[in-house]
């Protein structure tokens, strides 16, 4: 199987940072054309840099970032500085990239690579799903060039920024349905599931063993990363939210889920940004939604992969 051409669009944030880790340490499977990134843990220049820095890191500078939309489409930005720290990576001390930055907007290099690639690509969404809906927006025709989209974002149970809602979708709810309602094939990852991947000291030691800058660096920005959730939500250790979409698209069969129709609510005064989802047939279901994913599975992925780097 030739490589997947893939386009990651993030917001790096610490489990940002360590799914383009995990990407860039799967060349025999990703095909990766850009990464796009967006406002959304920390404002957009952070963002950009830190994407940057990842590929620095993995010595991948070869990989272009391009930088998208610096804030949502209707509402003002919110950050999740208390969770990946007021760099977005917290914990790692990683040099200020010095790779040329490409001057294309990551909504038109979107447009560009969909319009005119030969074969379909996926598009990993990791942040505020912004620059996707504007692309949606400016060029519907698009979609012909989306082989999928894997979005971290959502929650069938409880929320993480609101009782109701996720992260992601309560940033730019209005972005969220733009992509939700406009019949891509898409997969959804939401707490639901993310939240059973955690970073336990037993997997956290498991990286820093591995004695490497990348495995050090990924061990030591893990270290600080989600300690507000484990009081939040009752968990055993902080969850690992945007790994499991690579991890999804390396070994779909780490993870189960089902169709169902996905809606996001964009008016509600206590529900903004809720993933409202309804177990359908096939033939109604605008989205698979993942429910269960293998734990241990994904971290000996993620710690075999980052060894590679
Ligand atoms: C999502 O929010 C962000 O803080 C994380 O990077 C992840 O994409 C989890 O709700
Ligand atoms: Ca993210």
């Amino acid at each position: 199987m030739p490589p997947r051409p893939l386009i990651i669009d993030c917001d790096p944030g610490v489990d940002d940072a360590i799914a383009l880790l995990l990407a860039l340490a799967s060349p025999a499977e990703f095909d990766l054309l850009g990464i796009t990134t967006v406002a959304g843990n920390v404002p957009l220049a952070l963002t950009t840099a830190n994407a940057r820095r990842i590929c620095h890191l993995a010595q991948r500078p070869d990989v272009p970032v391009y930088a998208g939309c610096p804030r949502p489409m209707l509402r003002s930005l919110i950050t999740a500085t208390e969770i990946h720290g007021a760099t977005g990576l917290q914990g790692a001390n990683l040099p200020e990239p010095t790779q040329p930055m490409p001057a294309q907007h990551a909504v038109a290099f979107l447009i560009e690579q969909f319009t005119t690639a030969s074969a379909p690509i996926t598009l990993a969404t990791l942040g505020p799903p912004t620059n996707l809906a504007v692309a949606l927006i400016q060029c519907p025709e698009i979609a012909q060039g989306i082989d999928q989209v894997v979005m971290m974002g959502g929650a069938l149970g409880a929320g993480n920024i609101t009782p109701a809602a996720e992260f992601n979708l309560y940033v730019d709810p209005h972005a969220a349905r733009v992509v939700v309602e406009a019949g891509l094939p898409l997969t959804m990852l939401g707490l639901d599931v993310t939240h059973q991947v955690v970073t336990t000291p037993e997997r956290l030691s498991a990286l820093d063993q591995l004695g490497t800058p990348v495995g050090q660096a990924a061990a030591a920005m893990l270290r600080h990363y989600g300690q507000i959730d484990i009081e939040r939500h009752g968990l055993a250790a902080p969850p690992l939210h945007d790994p499991c979409v690579i991890a999804y698209l390396l070994r779909p069969d780490l993870f189960a889920g089902r169709p169902m129709h996905l809606a996001v609510e964009t008016e509600g005064r206590l529900c903004l940004g809720r993933t409202v989802a309804n177990p359908c047939p096939n033939s109604s279901a605008n989205a698979t939604v993942i429910e269960t994913a293998d734990a241990a599975g994904i971290y000996a992925l993620l710690t075999e992969r980052l060894g590679k780097l």
